[in-house]
């Protein structure tokens, strides 16, 4: 079996996904998970985009010490520098150099000729190769890129000393034919090919990014660039749960494999998608809601007779776990503890008091507490944000004839309880407005949405918020059987979030890659 690398780019290209934004510690936290699940390689960011970002890639570079930590940088001597700075005292650091070289780009976005694009490069791998035994060079846009042209920057990057070319379909533009022939032909035509690695970088504007990056595989390539959940740029970029489950699952097909813990891909797809804010559509392959569901009679009736009939990937390969314990209100602490270690949760005494004291509250409301209960109440908050507003009460007032009031409370930094009525055109809006009087923040709502954590009346009702300041933005979270103290618990979330941003000089919101 030829062995695939896995690049995940999920805190630099995933992170350029509209409304995401994360910090150090949440990328941290997805940096140790996607260690769990066992990628080659960990792109934490971009330095050169701001302060914050390069402390974010150094904290990654330093935690991280089974994969090798990338840093992101534009052919330009500053921003390798700053790649430099980021990776130091990182296990295994690599640079990642780009440079556009399609004609449309070189024309109107760089104002180059070939030979300078060519020129540019080279300098750039040339004068990284003091730093960095290890530097990726990508030839951004090599999708519409001439093909004796992009062989051409390829030889020139192997002989200045690149140990991996990369080849993004940056606007999703291929198709797997065309897109495989373009490693077939480097691999025919470049000397010195054998040398390095070639990767695979796809974006999904066609819905064809994970079709693309096996025709590259089938093709030549050694890596695979992507994301988990398939997030990033516009419609994203390869999911690399999809990479890994189509290599796991026809590797009588592919012949290669890659090197991931299968079983992580369920619980690194929720935590990205927890701490992204990106929901993950039910039907999306492998890590989709429904992708295990069988709704059909027919295929019910298949199922039971014989699983593989409607299955090719048992639920478990990902990691998913169907517990036969049901939680409700008469259950003890021995059972809670049991299902939180059987939920992969590791926490604390102390934790698992706190838990404890939770779930009993969500089982008077609710008659049966589901895994899924279990994780969205453990996990409402993103990453431990200082809390500066804490929500203590609130009393929502509708009528169809009448106008929507809140009357809402809230715990301030200095511990006291300020209280305030406000009126809105809906129930959210007179509880946002009610929020805004007290805490005299002035922001704006960018984003809203909700989701129903289970099935059923008395489900969980999840609501996500993305709330912007000037220029700087933040999400928050909020979980409850109540929807509308769901949506009042994110927003004080994410005004946290956003207190703690304002204290974070240089952080900047959104990476400009020019
Ligand atoms: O899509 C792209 O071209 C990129 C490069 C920076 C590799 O993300
Ligand atoms: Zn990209």
């Amino acid at each position: 079996m030829r062995k695939i690398y896995i690049f995940d780019t999920t805190l630099r290209d995933g992170e350029q996904s509209p409304g995401v934004n994360l910090n150090t510690k949440e990328k941290l936290e997805i940096a140790y998970q996607l260690e769990k699940l066992g990628v080659d390689r960990i792109e934490a960011g971009f330095p050169a985009a701001s302060p914050g970002d390069l402390a974010a890639v150094n904290a990654v570079a330093r935690a991280v010490k089974n994969a090798t930590v990338i840093g992101l940088s534009r052919s330009r001597e500053q921003d390798i520098d700053a790649v430099v700075e980021a990776l130091k005292g990182a296990q295994d650091p690599c640079l990642h150099l780009f440079l556009a070289t399609s004609p449309i780009h070189r024309k109107h976005k760089l104002r180059m000729e070939k030979e300078q694009v060519l020129e540019t490069a080279e300098r750039a791998i040339r004068y990284a190769k003091q730093f960095f035994s290890k530097i990726e060079f990508s030839a951004e846009d090599a999708g519409r890129t001439e093909l004796d042209f992009l062989c051409q920057v390829t030889d020139m990057a192997i002989k200045a000393g690149a140990s991996v070319i990369n080849i993004p379909d940056t606007v999703g533009y291929m198709n797997p034919s065309e897109y495989g022939h373009i490693f077939k032909t480097l691999k025919e035509q470049v000397p010195g090919i054998e040398k390095i690695q070639l990767s695979a970088h796809c974006h999904d504007d066609l819905g064809m990014a994970t079709a693309n990056a096996l025709a590259a595989i089938l093709n030549g390539a050694d890596q695979i660039e992507g994301t988990i959940n398939g997030i990033g740029e516009r419609a994203g970029n390869t999911a690399i749960e999809e990479v890994a489950m189509a290599l796991a699952t026809r590797s009588d097909f592919f012949g290669a494999t890659t090197g991931l813990n299968l079983k992580e891909i369920a619980k690194t797809s929720r935590l990205v998608s927890r701490l992204t804010g990106m929901v993950v559509p039910g039907n999306k392959a492998i890590v989709g809601a429904n992708a295990f569901a069988h709704e059909s009679g027919i295929h019910q009736d298949g199922m039971l007779k014989e699983k593989t009939t409607y299955e090719i990937i048992s639920p478990e390969t990902i990691g998913l776990i169907d517990s036969k314990l049901v939680l409700g209100k008469h259950s003890g602490r021995a059972a809670f503890r049991e299902k939180l270690i059987d939920l992969g949760y590791e926490l604390s005494d102390e934790a698992v008091n706190g838990a404890f004291a939770k779930f009993k509250d969500l089982a008077d409301k609710k008659k049966n507490v589901s895994d899924e209960d279990i994780r969205a109440m453990l996990e409402e908050k993103l990453v431990d944000a200082p809390e500066v507003y804490t929500l203590e009460q609130i009393q929502v007032s509708y009528g169809n004839q009448s106008t929507p009031n809140a009357t809402l409370s809230i715990r301030m930094a200095d511990g006291s309880v300020q209280e305030t009525r406000a009126e809105g055109n809906g129930s959210v809006d007179a509880i946002y407005n009610a929020i805004d009087a007290l805490t005299s923040e002035t922001v704006e709502l960018e984003d809203y949405s909700i989701k129903s954590v289970t099935h059923g009346k008395d489900a969980l009702g999840e609501v996500h918020v993305v709330l912007k300041q000037g220029d700087v933005s933040a999400q928050g979270r909020g979980v409850s059987t109540d929807i509308l103290e769901a949506s009042a618990r994110a927003y004080v979330d994410a005004l946290n979030r956003l207190v703690e941003k304002r204290k974070t000089p240089g952080r900047r919101d959104k990476m400009s890659l020019i």
